[in-house]
C-alpha cells in the first residue's frame, strides 16, 4: 500500500476535478466456488477504488461527499465464522484510517446515503460498472455512469506518479523471470500447458500473479491463444505474452516469439524482421505530443510494405492501409495504455482512455476497431510497443470468398503461410520527457541472434 497521504491526495483531487455531488467508488465482491468457505482465487480488488481508496479486501464501497466534503469507507466487518475459514483482519474504521478516510459505515448506510442523494437531486457519480448494481438492468448501467467521473479518473490514473512507476517497474522485472523462464525451457516435446504452468509459477514464486492470463501457444495467430495440452513441435514458432502483476497490482505485459528449437528458419527471420523493424519504429516515435494513432498507422505502412517484398501483399500501400488491407496481417492496435490493468481503465471504456476529439478511431474498419490507443502521448503515460503480423488461415479464406481488398492481398501467396502462425513482439514503454524507455533493469532477449544465443546458453 502507498502512504496515506498519496490517497488522501488523490481523493483531494478527485473532488477538485469533478466539482460537485456525491461519488460511489465501489470495490469487488469475492464470489464463492462450489461452496461458502471456497472463493474463485485470486480475488482481485476494482483498481479505481484502489487507486482512491488502497484497501484490497473484498466488499468495500468508498463515498466521497464533495459538497460536504465527508469521506467514509462502507463495509461490514468480518464475523467469527469469516475468522476462523479466512484469518483475521482489520476492522473497516482501522482500513479508513490506514488511507486517512475519516469515516466508516456498515454496508446498510449505503441505501440510506443513496436515499438521501436522490431525495435531494444531488449528482451521483460512479464508474460504468461491470457488476450488477444499484438495482439498474444492465443494459442501462453504462449510460448511467458519470461522464465527469470518468474523464477525472482518466485523467488522473493516465499519468504514473513516481511511486507507481517504481511499482511498474517491480512488475516488469518479474515479467522479464517469467519470459526468461519460458525461453529457456521450451524445447520440442514438452506440452504448452507445462511451460504455461512454468511461467505462472515463477509469478508466483515472486509473490506476484499474472496480469492477464498467459498467452504460451504456437498457434501465434490466435490473439490470446493460452496453453492447451498440445506437444511443442521442433521447427515452429511459440508466441509467448505474459506479464506479472505485483501485490500493488501493478502490471507487465511483454510478448516474444521464439523458436521451439532454439534455431529460426529463414522464412521465420523474413516475418520477424518487419515485426522488429515495427516494435523498433514505435520506440523512436514515441515521445509527448505525438499522437500514437499516427505511430499505429506508421507501423501498419511498415508492416505492409515488408509483405509487399515478400511477395504476400500488392499495390499502394497508403491506399491499402486506407482500406484497411493491412489488418489481414494486423488486426490489433498497436498498443494500449498500461498500469494497475493491464489494459488499464479499459473498464471505463476505451474511447475516453485512449482517444480525444482529434483522434477519433473508424470504429467501423476490421482492425481499427482494435486500437486502444490512439491519442497524444504525455510524459507519465505507459503504453504498449506491440506489432504483430499472423497469418489466420480462417482470415486468409473468408477474405479470398468476399474478396475483401482483393487488389492488395496476393492470395495465392498467402494460402502458403497457412501453417505459419504468428509473430508479436511486446513491450511497456514509459513516456519521458523527451522521448520514452523500456521499463524494467533488463531488456527480454529480442534481437534473433540473442534469442538464438540465449536458448542455446539454457539448454547448456
Ligand atoms: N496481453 C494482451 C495484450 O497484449 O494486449
Ligand atoms: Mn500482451
Ligand atoms: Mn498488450
Amino acid at each position: 500500500m502507498f502512504s496515506k497521504a498519496t490517497y488522501t491526495a488523490r481523493r483531494e483531487e478527485l473532488k477538485k476535478l469533478v466539482k460537485d455531488g456525491i461519488i460511489l467508488l465501489f470495490g469487488n465482491n469475492d464470489s464463492p466456488f462450489n461452496g461458502p468457505h471456497n472463493g474463485y482465487s485470486p480475488f482481485r480488488q476494482d483498481s479505481s477504488f484502489l487507486y482512491y481508496f488502497g484497501q484490497k479486501r473484498d466488499g468495500l464501497v468508498g463515498v466521497i461527499d464533495i459538497d460536504n466534503n465527508k469521506e467514509t469507507l462502507i463495509g461490514d466487518d468480518i464475523d467469527i465464522e469469516d475468522i476462523v475459514w479466512f484469518g483475521s483482519v482489520n476492522t473497516v474504521a482501522d482500513m479508513a484510517s490506514e488511507v486517512g478516510v475519516a469515516h466508516s459505515a456498515p454496508m446498510k448506510a449505503l441505501r440510506t446515503i443513496v436515499a438521501d442523494a436522490l431525495r435531494q437531486h444531488r449528482r451521483i457519480h460512479f464508474l460504468p460498472p461491470y457488476r450488477y448494481l444499484l438495482g439498474i438492468h444492465p443494459n442501462q448501467q453504462k449510460e448511467a455512469a458519470s461522464l465527469d467521473l470518468i474523464h477525472a479518473v482518466v485523467k488522473m490514473r493516465s499519468t504514473k506518479t513516481q511511486e507507481e512507476i517504481e511499482e511498474l517497474e517491480r512488475a516488469a522485472v518479474i515479467g522479464y523471470k517469467m519470459h526468461t523462464t519460458a525461453m529457456a525451457i521450451t524445447r520440442p516435446g514438452l506440452t504448452e500447458k507445462f511451460v504455461g504452468g512454468q511461467i505462472d509459477g515463477t509469478a508466483n514464486s515472486y509473490g506476484a500473479t499474472t496480469s492477464f492470463a498467459t498467452i504460451y501457444s504456437q498457434h501465434g495467430e490466435i490473439m490470446h491463444g493460452n496453453p492447451s495440452m498440445a506437444e511443442l513441435q521442433d521447427g515452429r514458432l511459440v508466441l509467448c505474452d505474459c506479464g506479472g502483476e505485483t501485490l500493488e497490482h501493478y502490471c507487465s505485459d511483454n510478448t516474444r516469439t521464439f523458436p521451439i528449437n532454439g534455431k529460426f528458419t529463414q522464412r521465420q527471420l523474413e516475418i520477424y524482421s518487419v515485426v522488429e523493424k515495427a516494435h523498433d519504429y514505435a520506440l523512436k516515435l514515441a515521445k509527448p505530443g505525438v499522437k500514437y494513432m499516427d505511430v499505429h498507422f506508421g507501423v501498419c505502412k511498415i508492416i505492409f510494405d515488408g509483405m509487399k517484398e515478400l511477395g504476400l501483399a500488392k499495390g499502394d500501400t497508403e491506399e491499402a492501409v486506407r482500406q484497411g488491407a493491412h489488418a489481414m496481417f494486423l488486426p490489433h492496435g498497436l498498443g494500449h495504455m498500461m498500469g494497475m490493468d493491464v489494459h488499464d481503465m479499459e473498464a471505463l471504456d476505451q474511447i475516453y482512455v485512449g482517444f480525444d476529439e482529434e483522434t477519433r478511431p473508424n470504429l467501423e474498419q476490421f482492425g481499427t476497431n482494435c486500437l486502444r490507443m490512439g491519442r497524444r502521448l504525455q510524459e507519465g503515460f505507459v503504453v504498449t510497443d506491440e506489432p504483430g503480423i499472423y497469418f489466420i488461415p480462417d482470415l486468409i479464406d473468408d477474405w479470398r470468398a468476399s474478396g475483401h481488398c482483393k487488389d492488395f492481398l496476393c492470395f495465392d501467396k498467402l494460402d502458403e503461410y497457412k501453417d505459419f502462425g504468428g509473430i508479436r513482439l511486446e513491450d511497456d514503454i514509459l513516456i519521458t520527457a523527451d522521448g520514452c524507455r523500456f521499463l524494467g533493469k533488463d531488456t527480454i532477449p529480442i534481437r534473433p541472434k540473442d534469442v538464438e544465443e540465449f536458448m542455446a546458453q539454457a539448454r547448456g
